[in-house]
């Protein structure tokens, strides 16, 4: 399907680099007709890759820190002078916990970090709808998409106090989601993402290990950043006008499994390896 959003306008947080999710999602946007401003924090702008996608998509860089209500500000009025009016789609692509970089352990979290991590990876979405609700810059039937993760449900080893975060994201979503589509008619979700190397994703640690799981009990196979893009669009389109306040897994079927073929055939092999002992 082409042009699925022709004379849209949006604002996309968070990509990094070439294996950012908010990168092939900007791609594809574009690819569907979309006009848009690229955003991100002044130190991750430092790395100039930016420059790249920018050119690619034809977008502005607006720099700034999503914790601060001031930056938001900026770019919200900003991107609507430089597009030419209110937007109809904003990407919340933003994740980040010294935790998890730093290697502390769930049970001994540093505070100083964890309050970080709930204000970068959560809160600042909260920030971002309650900057777009009072400068009224969302177009009804516009739409809001932040990336979450299953972590929010269920526990994973080692995702740490990211996943403290994901579930606020999600809730955030809901609340504010049944105030802007009330009042504004603007859907606000989430999508819950396979586990995708990516900058954000390589710092889980056990990573590769997370992959391969979820890899052999997903029906479909894991998700990847190319197929998220996909379903991304799909959301910032008028084809899903009624979907709203909803956390949408997006994970090849994982979020439904509980075992499979595939996860106990590896399972069996090491109970024989153990057996031999
Ligand atoms: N990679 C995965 O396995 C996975 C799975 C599910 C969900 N997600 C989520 O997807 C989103 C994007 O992550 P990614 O995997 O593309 O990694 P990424 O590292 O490419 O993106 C994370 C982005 O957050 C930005 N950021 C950090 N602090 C910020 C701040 N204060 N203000 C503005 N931006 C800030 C970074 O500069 C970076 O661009 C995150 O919310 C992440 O938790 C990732």
């Amino acid at each position: 399907m082409e042009n699925l959003l022709k004379g849209k306008k949006g604002i996309i947080f968070g990509a990094l680099d070439n294996k950012s999710m908010a990168w092939k999602i900007a791609e594809k946007a574009y690819e569907q007709g979309a006009v848009f401003t690229l955003s991100n924090t002044p130190v991750a702008l430092r790395f100039g890759e930016l420059n790249e996608l920018a050119e690619k998509t034809n977008s502005t860089i607006l720099p700034a820190d999503a914790t601060k209500m001031s930056d938001l500000q900026m770019v919200f009025e900003k991107s609507m002078e430089i597009l030419g009016g209110k937007v109809d789609f904003v990407l919340h692509s933003i994740g980040m916990s010294l935790n998890v970089r730093k290697k502390v352990p769930y049970q001994e979290l540093n505070y100083e970090y964890y309050v970080k991590t709930l204000d970068i990876s959560a809160i600042s979405f909260h920030k971002l709808l309650q900057t777009a609700y009072k400068l009224d810059a969302i177009n009804e039937w516009g739409s809001v998409v932040a990336l979450s993760y299953i972590a929010a449900q269920r526990t994973l080893y080692r995702y740490n106090d990211m996943a403290d975060a994901k579930a606020l994201l999600e809730s955030i979503a809901r609340s504010f989601g049944y105030i802007y589509g009330r009042e504004r008619k603007v859907r606000v979700n989430t999508i819950s993402q396979s586990p995708t190397l990516t900058t954000a994703g390589s710092g889980v640690a056990g990573i590769d290990a997370l992959m391969d799981f979820t890899e052999r009990m997903s029906p479909l196979g894991n998700a990847t950043a190319q197929d998220l893009a996909d379903f991304t669009v799909t959301l910032f389109s008028d084809l899903t006008r009624k979907i709203t306040m909803q956390n949408l897994y997006h994970d090849g079927g994982f979020a439904s499994m509980g075992m499979s073929k595939d996860a106990m055939h590896q399972y069996n092999k090491s109970l024989e390896q153990k057996d031999c002992k």
